[in-house]
């Protein structure tokens, strides 16, 4: 389970939020693993909590003085509500009561644990524990659901023996589960950006009235019945570019490749297999104020088999024979009629990201290049969150590692702005002037 490397967590913090439940006293020996493993810990107990255990345990374990009052005045002379939220690297919630669960789902902040829980700028990693008919009951279930939607992560509860004498899923997860939880939530990048729509005039339906028309996921193009060419594209990031575009006001296209995510709401989506299905699929959409091509269309097909290739010992394997596809951006980008106001490709790259993004834009007369780096070591394919570089004539803006979600709607705003300033000057061309 990976618990080798002693001094794992050297150099974090944790703040440890210690719900009011039988649990709390395996949050002690939380706070002992942690030390071990060269973590800092701030506890922070929540009223019922510290009629399970005491601060003093606490305090003794951490090393650190154990919070508990909001009102405290010494409190927030030393050490205000909003720094102690902002100076951990991840948030961890051991026990997570359900009591405690519902408040975070409401967002509520009514006492130093919830108010910290809503002011942190980190990630929150909840290990539930309770009786299982509290843990299974739909008010229970609807709070998680919840919280994973916004962004928390959980571990746990186990199955077994209740301190009721119950038995069933409830358990808080083991102290060292709990680690391997907290290692994995710190492998990652934990600050949470603030909301896009929360910043700035841009909130709000700022496309309304635009046609936004989207390209997602992978191709596949057919070998024979059986077989295709495809790749890695999960169409996590397009979709999330057509969800954004909706919530923005626009009206939105997606034409998707062959993808395991759902279509997002309010989106007309088409479905479809090959890079010339999509280009078609793309044309019969037209007109467009923006296009965005997401899609990792496959560069090349094979003239399919009508029948399934047969293996033989006597026969040598196939040859695959590859035609080169339609270019989806190129041919959108350089229509002398009816080209989208905006066309915007990506540049998925393992390495030179920046010049190879800098000769597509070139090759491909678009006006805008979002590049990123899908090397192995990135690990963007599949992934929640993206690094991005817009590249346009003007020159490149790079972002920081966001949700993908994140990048969509910074993307929208940004081009919605470049949108609103190509009109302005009504020249017609080098809609995009600085990036
Ligand atoms: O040339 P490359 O495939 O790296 O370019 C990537 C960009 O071009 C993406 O925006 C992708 O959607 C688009 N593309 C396309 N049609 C192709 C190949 C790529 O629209 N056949």
């Amino acid at each position: 389970m990976g618990f080798s490397d002693p001094q794992s967590l050297s150099g974090k913090r944790i703040l440890l939020v210690v719900g009011g439940g039988v649990a709390a006293y395996k949050a002690l020996e939380l706070v002992r693993r942690l030390r071990e493993r060269g973590a800092g810990v701030r506890a922070v107990l929540t009223a019922a909590a510290a009629r399970f255990v005491t601060p003093l345990s606490f305090a003794s374990l951490s090393g650190e003085r154990v919070y508990e009052d909001l009102f405290s005045l010494t409190d927030e002379q030393e050490m205000g509500h909003i720094r102690l939220s902002r100076e951990a690297d991840l948030v961890v919630v051991a026990p997570a009561t359900a009591h405690l669960l519902a408040r975070m789902a409401q967002g509520l902040a009514d006492d130093l644990a919830t108010t910290l829980l809503l002011a942190t700028d980190k990630r929150t990693l909840l290990a539930p524990a309770m009786n299982l008919r509290m843990w299974l009951h739909p008010a229970t279930q609807r709070n998680v659901a919840t919280l994973r939607g916004d962004g928390a992560l959980f571990v746990g509860p186990d199955e077994g023996e209740m301190a009721c004498g119950e038995f069933g899923p409830g358990r808080m997860a083991e102290p060292l589960a709990i680690i391997a939880a907290i290692e994995a939530a710190l492998r990652e990048n934990t600050l949470l950006p603030l909301p896009f729509a929360a910043q700035g005039p841009l909130a709000g339906r700022h496309l309304a009235g635009r046609h936004v028309l989207v390209t997602s996921g992978p191709t596949r193009e057919p070998i024979d019945p059986a077989r295709y060419l495809s790749n890695r594209s999960s169409g996590k990031q397009g979709h999330a570019i057509a969800a954004a575009a909706a919530r923005a006001g626009a009206r939105v296209t997606l034409v998707s490749g062959p993808v395991e995510i759902a279509d997002p709401p309010g989106v007309a989506t088409r479905h479809v297999e090959t890079a010339q299905q999509m280009l078609a699929a793309v044309e019969a959409a037209l007109p467009a104020d923006i296009f965005i091509g997401a899609a990792a269309v496959a560069d090349w097909r094979v003239e399919p088999s009508a029948d399934k290739i047969k293996k033989g010992a006597s026969r040598a394997p196939p040859t695959l024979v590859l035609r080169e596809n339609p270019d989806i951006l190129a041919s959108i980008a350089q229509r002398r009629e009816g080209r989208p106001a905006l066309v915007v490709g990506f540049a998925a790259e393992t390495r030179d990201v920046l010049a190879h993004a800098q000769e597509k834009l070139a090759r491909k007369g678009c006006d805008l290049i979002v590049a990123n780096d899908v090397g192995a070591a990135a690990g963007v394919f599949g992934a929640d969150s993206n690094e991005v570089h817009l590249v346009s004539r003007a020159g490149v803006q790079s972002w920081p590692r966001l949700d993908k979600s994140e990048v969509a709607a910074r993307l929208l705003a940004y081009l919605f702005e470049k949108l609103a300033a190509g009109q302005t000057r009504r020249d017609g061309d080098a809609v995009m002037e600085t990036p």
